[in-house]
């Protein structure tokens, strides 16, 4: 069973609450997700065992958020390269954040980034976009060979 790890940031929880869909579409699929808050990731270790990665943080300033940057360094220790990956977050109005995530993902860390690109959808929305998320996630298990 492949294993997905779901690491996000979520300032008032929108971001929280796709990851958690994510994660169920990912066991709806058949793989195994942990869903973790970046704050809870030390060191390039912590990212080791992982088949396939969902990151995930909010758009603040047009940006993804300062510690969404320094989690992206630590990942970039990690030897991604090749891996499944994916990227979310929970916007207003811009909702720059998952398209960066996902570019470093792509271009930086050499991952095997979805096809579907990078995944964002306004906070208001999310609540009756439930099958949306999951559907995300589950795209990233079957990407797992
Ligand atoms: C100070 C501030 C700046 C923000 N800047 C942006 C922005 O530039 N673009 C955007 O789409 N949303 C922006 N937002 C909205 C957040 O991205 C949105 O509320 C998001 O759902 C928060 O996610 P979270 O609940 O996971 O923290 C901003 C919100 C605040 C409070």
């Amino acid at each position: 069973m492949g294993k997905v790890l779901i690491a996000y940031y979520s300032r008032n929880g929108h971001t929280e609450s796709m990851a958690n869909y994510i994660a169920e579409g990912v066991r709806i699929k058949g793989c195994e997700a942990e869903v973790k808050p970046i704050s809870e990731i030390k060191n390039e270790k912590d990212l080791e065992g992982y088949d396939a990665y969902i990151f995930g943080c909010p758009t603040y300033h047009r940006d993804m958020t300062a510690n969404m940057k320094s989690f992206l360094f630590l990942a970039e220790k990690a030897n991604l390269e090749g891996k499944p990956g994916g990227a979310f977050g929970s916007y207003t109005h811009s909702g720059d954040a998952p398209l960066e995530i996902y570019e470093t993902m792509e271009y930086v860390f050499k991952m095997k980034v979805t096809s579907l690109g990078s995944f964002r959808m306004k906070e208001a929305d999310i609540e009756n976009n439930i099958k949306s998320c999951q559907d995300y996630g589950g795209v990233i298990c079957e990407m797992i060979g």
